[in-house]
């Protein structure tokens, strides 16, 4: 059987086939496709030219018309399948994964740096006899204050300025308020220190609104200055692994101390403010249910933080409680 398609209609189907061919994307091939397929295609008009031809001549060249068209749908679906297919070959590429490759790690994290501090507090802290005690950050105005010999009116309410809930709770101002709820559901001998978040109306670079406290409370029938000297010291020479550390007291002033003193400790050439303390007022006592004539002790309050400070040497508070990974990382 001789072939259908005439030499010139044998000549398009050749031209088209490498048209598609040369289509480098779906979007090519379309526009080679309409070129002879579409409303204005090269085979569409000489199929709208049969209607002029004899009979005769139109059967012959109609069947050599379609078969060209089904020439050219078969390479059409062709080069589809093609282009397709590579188009997959490449994203299956570009997404391979190499089994080979070593693991990226597991990205261990590691504890913050305050956080490890206050679990070296609360370490050594054991190894000199206390206990941690805890308290509510949200705090009533008996706790933080009036049951610390601080009533209403108070002038030493002013330095502890902080933020007010709508029931009248507030935000304790300091760990102090452990000391009172201890008291009260426990009976002397008492031994604790009471590490916590505290707030104030405070921000710059040595003090954060918030911040830590450690607050420590030792209660017993004879506990003196004497004693709240060795602790102090003997806690401090471990914490920073020094044996020449030193600490002195300057008098000062707390409601629920008496006598009451800051506590610095050396550092260099001078001296370093790290908490106050002294001991427990009577009245603290009686608030909490527990006789002064026969328990005494003393109490302090520490800043961690700034111990951290001081062992990282770290000169602005805020690094702390900015999450840098950057920072963080380092104490890893
Ligand atoms: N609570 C005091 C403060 O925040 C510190 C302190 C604690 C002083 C215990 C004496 C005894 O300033």
């Amino acid at each position: 059987m001789a072939d259908p398609v005439s030499s010139d209609l044998a000549a398009l189907v050749a031209a088209a086939q490498a048209d598609f061919a040369a289509a480098g994307d779906p979007a090519a091939l379309e526009d080679a496709k309409a070129r002879y397929l579409g409303k204005a295609g090269v085979l569409t008009a000489r199929l709208k030219a049969l209607g002029a031809l004899a009979p005769e001549a139109r059967k012959t060249e109609g069947a050599a018309i379609n078969a060209a068209k089904v020439a050219l749908e078969a390479a059409l679906t062709a080069r589809r399948t093609a282009l397709a297919d590579a188009k997959l070959d490449a994203q299956l590429a570009a997404e391979a994964l190499d089994v080979t490759l070593p693991g990226r790690g597991a990205g261990l994290g590691g504890l913050h740096p305050l956080t490890r501090t206050l679990a070296r507090f609360a370490e050594i802290f054991h190894s000199l006899g206390f206990t941690v005690a805890d308290g509510p950050e949200i705090e009533d105005d008996f706790h933080n204050f009036t049951a610390l010999n601080t009533p209403a009116n108070h002038p030493a309410r002013s330095m502890h300025d902080t933020f007010y809930l709508e029931d009248g709770a507030l935000l304790r101002t300091h760990t102090s308020p452990v000391q009172v709820r201890y008291m009260e559901e426990h009976a002397p001998p008492l031994k604790i220190i009471a590490p916590g978040r505290v707030f104030r109306v405070d921000s710059d670079a040595t003090h954060s609104p918030m911040f830590h406290q450690v607050e420590g409370l030792w209660i017993d029938r004879d506990v003196t200055f004497a004693d709240l000297k060795g602790t102090l010291t003997e806690f401090l020479r471990l914490f920073f692994e020094r044996d020449d550390l030193a600490i002195r007291f300057r008098p000062s002033f707390f409601p629920f101390t008496e006598p009451s003193a800051e506590i610095d400790m050396s550092f260099g050439d001078g001296w370093l403010e790290i908490g106050g303390s002294g001991q427990v007022h009577p009245n603290v006592l009686r608030a909490a249910g527990i006789d002064p004539q026969q328990w005494q002790g003393f109490a302090f309050g520490m800043g961690p933080d700034r111990l951290a400070m001081l062992r990282y040497g770290i000169d602005d508070l805020r690094v702390f409680y900015e999450n840098d990974l950057r920072f963080l990382a380092q104490f890893r």
